[in-house]
């Protein structure tokens, strides 16, 4: 890894402890519920301070938490319109990913408030206390809220997350059928945007993401596994039975309660472990 990067470790008890203890409090927005147009300023006051992680590599310093305030009469909804806002008129130098607004690209993933999430399905809450804003827990920085995702894709990649056949397809030059039943096997699998909220909030991950694949690419790998068309299924088993890739996880389900598509890749990984018994 780049010696110019720097890895935000969640080392002090406090941070660990917090994210279980927000998730009630959270005001995490499903994706239709983020269309509607809610109440932007809680109701004793306009101003809302946000305590946001900075590092830069061009500068010797170490990392800081830096407060911003802005009105939020003047604000969308969503965290990420705080982030922009504060961006566009206060400091042009915060960075941070971001896309599509919509939950859709997954490039807005960070840490709000003590859970992973995207900023944009993210509403800005309501309370009087000061929102803190931190990069993905244990991924190296590359500035501010922008982190290094190689090893993640490198991950992803690794599981071949393509189509692979030994045979042509039934009808030359024709898409590959799937009866509908097929098809459904692969609900709550295709849908993930690989934000990576799930991984990053993994312990398992954290201390060994190297080696373990994390819940995101192992949610790709049995997404093939599961897949009718697909012919490498037993190949594909074989590539990932292995003590660090696949059996790190051990169940905790930080991966589901982190993903802002509702999605489960514990279930997944279960089921990945349950098909190599089988085989
Ligand atoms: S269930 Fe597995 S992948 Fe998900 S958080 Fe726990 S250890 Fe990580
Ligand atoms: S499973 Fe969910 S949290 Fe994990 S990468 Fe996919 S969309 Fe993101
Ligand atoms: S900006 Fe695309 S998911 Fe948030």
């Amino acid at each position: 890894m780049a010696t110019g990067l720097i890895r935000r470790a969640i080392s002090s008890s406090a941070a660990v402890a917090q994210p279980a203890r927000l998730l009630t409090a959270r005001f995490h927005a499903s994706e239709a519920e983020a269309q509607k147009v809610e109440p932007k300023a809680s109701a004793n006051t306009d101003t809302k301070k946000f305590q946001i992680y900075r590092w830069n590599p061009d500068s010797p310093s170490k990392p800081e938490l830096k407060e911003f305030e802005i009105n939020l009469k003047e604000c969308g909804p969503m965290v990420l319109d705080a982030l922009i806002k504060i961006k566009s008129e206060i400091d042009p130098s915060l960075t941070f990913r971001r896309s599509c607004r919509e939950g859709i690209c997954g490039s807005c993933a960070m840490n709000i408030d003590g859970c992973n999430g995207l900023a944009c399905l993210t509403k800005i809450s309501p309370s009087g206390s000061a929102s803190t804003i931190t990069p993905l827990p244990h991924m190296f920085v590359i500035k501010d809220l922008v982190v290094d995702m190689t090893n993640f894709y490198n991950q992803y990649k690794s599981i071949e997350p393509w189509l692979k056949r030994k045979n042509p397809p039934p009808m030359p030059g024709k898409e590959i059928p799937q009866s509908k039943k097929d098809r459904a096997k692969l609900d709550g699998m295709y849908e993930c945007i690989l934000c990576a909220c799930c991984s990053t909030s993994c312990p398992s991950y954290w201390w060994t993401s190297e080696a373990y694949l994390g819940p995101a690419a192992l949610l790709h790998a049995n997404r093939w596994i599961s897949d009718s068309r697909d012919e490498y299924t037993k190949e594909r088993l074989e590539a990932i039975d292995d003590e660090f890739k696949l059996y790190r996880c051990h169940t905790i389900l930080n991966c589901a309660r982190a993903c802002p598509k509702g999605l489960n890749p514990g279930k997944q990984i279960i089921n990945i472990k349950q098909l190599q018994l089988k085989r």
